[in-house]
C-alpha cells in the first residue's frame, strides 16, 4: 500500500505500511541509536524482531499509565547520554500509545529534539494516536500535563502486530475507529459503510482490508488536523467522546481502556444532543445498537457501578483541560450530526442527562 505522505507546519513525515518484519533491518544501519521497546512487546517479538539488535540497543521498560512519568522519561535520557552521536542520534519505539506518549516526550527534548522512528503495535496507535503529534507525561495524579508537539520521521504500521494484541486494546482501537466513522462528511448517509467496516474489524481477519480501514480512519483525522495542528480550532472536534470518557478513564483506574470510554463518552454526548432535540431518537438508538454498543460488548471489559458514580465523574469531567468557563466542555452532534464545541453546557443540564445516561447503561453494568 502507498505511503501516506502527511506536511504538518512542524514538519513533513511519513507512514509507512508494510506487511513484513523486513523493514526493521534498515534501522541496523543507522549510526547511532536506541531501541525502546516495552516488556510485552520485547517478550512476544523477541525472535522474530529484537534478537536482530545487539543488546547494547535495547531499553526495555515496563510501560502502563502509572509509569506514563518522568522516572520513566529520565531512565531512557540516561542510557541515550552513553551514545556518541548526541543531536544525530535515533530513538527508534515499538508499542503502543503509551510508549508513544512518552518516547516523543524524550525525543522531542532531548538535545532539544532528536530523530524519532515509531512503529505502532496496537490498533489505536495505528488508526489515530500515531500520527497526532502529541507527545504527554502524567504528573502526579494529572494525566498528559506535560508534553509537546512533536512528530516521529517515520512512522511503520504493520497489521501483523495486532495478531498478539489482546481483546480490549483491539477493542479500544475499534472504539477510536468509530469515532473517526462518525465524523466523516455526512456520516449518516455512510452509517451502513461504517458498520459494515466494523464487521470486518471485528473478524480480525482480513489483514488487507483491516490496513484499508486504518489508513482511512487517519485521513478522517487529519482532515481535521491539519491546519489546525495546536488544538486551536476544527482539531478539538477530535475530542468527541473524549470528556466523559477521560473522567471515566480515571475513574475507572484505566481499567476502562481509552477507546472503550470515549465510546462511552460518545453516548452521553449523543444523549445531550438528542435531548436538545439536534439528532432523532431513531439515530441516537440505531448508533447504539449498531456500533457503540458492540464495541463495549465485543471489549468484555467490566463495567463496574462504583466507576459510574456521580460526585466522582463530575469532579472529573470539571478538571477537564479543555474546559475555559464555569459551563462543562462537550462536543456532540448539532444539526445533520455536524460535530460542534458547545459552550452553554451547565452542571445542571450535565447533571439531568447524566441521570438518563445511567439508566440507559445500567443493564450493562456490574
Ligand atoms: N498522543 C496521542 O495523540 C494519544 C492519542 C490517544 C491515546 N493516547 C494515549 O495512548 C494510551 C493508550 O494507548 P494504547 O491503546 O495503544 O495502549 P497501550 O500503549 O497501553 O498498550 C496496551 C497494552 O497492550 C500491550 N501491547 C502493545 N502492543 C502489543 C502487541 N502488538 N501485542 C501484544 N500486546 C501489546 C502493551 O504492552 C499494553 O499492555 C493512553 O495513555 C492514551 O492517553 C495518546
Ligand atoms: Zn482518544
Amino acid at each position: 500500500m502507498k505511503d501516506l505522505k502527511i506536511k504538518t507546519v512542524l514538519k513533513e513525515y511519513s507512514v509507512k505500511f508494510v506487511n513484513d518484519f523486513t523493514f526493521v533491518d534498515n534501522f541496523l544501519k543507522l549510526p547511532y541509536y536506541k531501541v525502546v521497546v516495552g516488556e510485552n512487546v520485547y517478550k512476544i517479538y523477541k525472535k522474530k524482531i529484537f534478537d536482530k539488535f545487539p543488546k547494547d540497543k535495547l531499553i526495555i521498560i515496563k510501560f502502563d499509565e502509572e509509569r506514563k512519568t518522568l522516572e520513566t522519561a529520565a531512565l531512557i535520557y540516561e542510557k541515550f547520554l552513553d551514545l556518541e552521536g548526541k543531536k544525530n542520534a535515533t530513538l527508534i519505539s515499538f508499542g503502543g500509545g503509551i510508549n508513544q506518549d512518552v518516547t516523543g516526550f524524550v525525543a522531542s527534548t532531548l538535545y532539544r529534539g532528536i530523530n524519532w522512528i515509531l512503529v505502532s503495535t496496537t490498533l489505536l496507535g495505528m488508526a489515530d494516536s500515531s500520527i497526532g503529534l502529541k507527545t504527554s507525561l502524567n504528573f502526579k495524579s494529572y494525566k498528559n500535563v506535560l508534553g509537546s508537539f512533536y512528530p516521529p520521521s517515520e512512522i511503520y504500521i504493520n497489521v501483523n502486530f495486532l495478531d498478539s494484541l489482546p481483546n480490549e486494546y483491539y477493542w479500544s482501537g475499534v472504539g477510536e475507529i468509530v469515532k473517526f466513522y462518525l465524523m466523516r462528511k455526512n456520516p449518516l448517509k455512510t452509517l451502513k459503510d461504517s458498520v459494515r467496516k466494523i464487521n470486518i474489524l471485528s473478524q480480525r481477519k482480513n489483514k488487507n482490508k483491516i490496513t484499508k480501514i486504518i489508513k482511512e480512519s487517519l485521513k478522517i483525522k487529519l482532515d481535521y488536523m491539519l491546519g489546525d495542528e495546536f488544538d486551536q480550532g476544527k482539531r478539538n472536534l477530535l475530542n468527541y467522546g473524549h470528556e466523559l470518557g477521560h473522567a471515566l478513564e480515571s475513574c475507572s483506574n484505566f481499567d476502562i481502556p481509552h477507546g472503550i470510554a470515549v465510546i462511552i463518552g460518545i453516548i452521553f454526548a449523543n444523549l445531550a444532543a438528542l435531548n436538545r432535540r439536534l439528532i432523532t431518537r431513531k439515530t441516537f438508538d440505531y448508533l447504539n445498537s449498531q456500533l457503540l454498543f458492540p464495541c463495549i460488548l465485543n471489549s468484555r471489559i467490566k463495567l463496574r457501578k462504583v466507576f459510574f458514580a456521580y460526585d466522582f465523574i463530575l469532579g472529573k469531567y470539571k478538571k477537564d483541560k479543555k474546559r475555559v468557563s464555569y459551563n462543562l466542555p462537550l462536543v456532540y452532534p448539532a444539526k445533520n450530526f455536524s460535530l460542534t464545541k458547545t459552550t452553554d453546557f451547565s452542571v445542571d443540564e450535565f447533571k439531568n442527562n447524566y441521570r438518563e445516561f445511567i439508566s440507559l447503561i445500567s443493564p450493562y453494568l456490574i
